[in-house]
């Protein structure tokens, strides 16, 4: 059945939000389990449909996978499956995590090629060139990557471009490879971080935690270990934006202000007051003139790309012109149609949007795209008279914690309807509201 968020036009956010832990950190930190046969514990786990998906990637391998509260615990000692299903990666492009950690402890796995997304195709062939410096065989047959291996054989390795995806696959399999890998031009987001703090809890060596240059000391075997995921810097950043958008002051809690600087030097230049303390971000933006500030994404420590839709909004919403410019995903502008329905003025050539401000958006119905471009349908419809009803909201569902009770403890009440009629002509009936 399909479900719809309704956001109500919104007076200025006011209050905290607790941060969750990080979807983008917890998938790895759950695929790197497979590498070696024992229980381990992931906590500070956010409840998403994301995660459910890795588990039943994992379920289906072999292992026994339990999520009580935000604890993890994930039992491998019977895992000896190799193949991940199309069924499953189709769901989630991270389910191809699997790949390193299979390859390193079984010598063999089969993972279905996972498929483009919203905004165009996304490639693994770094993940496939990383797997063959490490001396595997890979071949590409009916849609599946098959790759085998005796022993991986460490190497050296330089990412022509920085890929998350591809960094995380490396050192799941150079852990267990006979001999020294260094990967070059390694991605340093923070996730990678607590991924390697998470494989020497194990018992790997790697040297060079949050420098471009990672060197690897393959190792015979791991042991389960516990460890923390970090905070959801980007659920962070669009509640923060959100209180931007709305002119009002807001508190995001149990996060790591460090992994946030971009965002924060740029909500700051467009005259928003931001400060931090050891382990929140307060914005105020009461009573104060915003003007919009063009950004770029690229690779960490620069403006996040799952940060570029919300920020979007927020310079739709604000008098004057500027420019988002997405070099990590050159395409992935799904959500500029969705806003202009709402009244906003945007046009785009290449990977460069270009705004005029228009503060007065009109509620509208709208399709969430993708995760990010859902969040920022969100924003939008908090500053759009009457309401907006956005629908494929399962994005949504993959990647926000608790999202109507967050922004219920800030005084919005979002409604999640069963949606009867598709697209345009909504007629809904109240399934949960969960204020008002
Ligand atoms: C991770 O995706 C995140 N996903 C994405 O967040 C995020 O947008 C992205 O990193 C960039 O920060 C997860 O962590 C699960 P990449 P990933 O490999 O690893 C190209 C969200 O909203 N590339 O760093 O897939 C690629 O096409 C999601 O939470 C190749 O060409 O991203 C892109 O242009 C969306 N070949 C660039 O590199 C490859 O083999 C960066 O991609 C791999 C990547």
């Amino acid at each position: 059945m399909k479900e719809v968020y309704q956001v109500p036009a919104s007076q200025s956010l006011q209050g905290d939000v607790i941060i969750s832990g990080a979807k983008n950190a917890v998938l790895p930190l759950m695929a790197a389990t497979l590498l070696c046969r024992g229980t381990s514990i992931i906590n500070n786990v956010p409840q998403l449909d994301d995660v459910d998906t890795m588990a039943d990637v994992l379920r289906y391998l072999g292992a026994k996978v339990e999520l009580q509260g935000s604890r993890l615990t994930i039992d491998t000692r019977e895992c000896d499956g190799y193949q991940a299903p199309y069924h499953l990666v189709t769901k989630m492009r991270a389910s191809i995590y699997v790949l390193g950690p299979l390859l390193a402890r079984l010598g063999q796995a089969s993972v279905a090629l996972p498929g483009g997304c919203a905004w165009g195709p996304r490639p693994v062939d770094l993940h496939i060139a990383g797997m063959q410096a490490l001396s595997a065989k890979v071949e590409l047959s009916h849609g599946n990557i098959h790759a085998h291996a005796g022993r991986l054989k460490g190497a050296d390795f330089t990412f022509p471009i920085s890929s998350v995806g591809a960094t995380v696959n490396l050192l799941l399999a150079a852990v267990l490879a006979d001999g020294t890998t260094r990967l070059f031009n390694a991605a340093i987001e923070p996730e990678i971080d607590n991924l390697v703090d998470q494989l020497n809890a194990m018992g790997a060596q790697i040297f060079g935690k949050g420098s471009n240059t990672l060197v690897i000391e393959g190792v015979a075997e791991l042991q389960a270990a516990e460890i923390d995921a970090i905070a959801d810097r980007i659920e962070a950043g669009t509640y923060l934006i959100a209180a931007a958008i709305t002119k009002g002051k807001l508190t995001v809690k149990q996060v790591q202000p460090s992994h946030l600087t971009a965002l924060i030097d740029s909500l700051t230049a467009t005259g928003a007051l931001v400060y931090c303390e050891d382990d929140s971000i307060t914005l105020d933006a009461q009573r104060r003139a915003l003007k919009p500030i063009s950004i770029k994404t690229g690779p960490y420590p620069l403006f996040a790309t799952d940060l570029q839709p919300q920020w979007m909004t927020l310079c739709v919403s604000l008098a004057g012109v500027s420019q988002v410019t997405d070099t990590v995903y050159p395409e992935r502008f799904q959500h500029v149609a969705e806003l202009c329905r709402l009244g906003a003025n945007i046009r785009v050539k290449g990977n460069t949007a270009s705004i005029i401000g228009t503060p007065n958006l009109s509620g509208a119905p709208v399709k969430a795209s993708d995760l990010r471009a859902g969040a920022a349908l969100i924003l939008a419809g908090l500053i759009a008279t009457e309401h907006t009803d956005i629908s494929d909201i399962h994005h949504l569902d993959r990647g926000y914690q608790n999202l109507i009770g967050k922004f219920a403890n800030l005084g919005v009440t979002i409604h999640r309807h069963a949606s009867h009629t598709t697209d345009c002509q909504t007629k809904t009936t109240p399934l949960l509201s969960l204020c008002g």
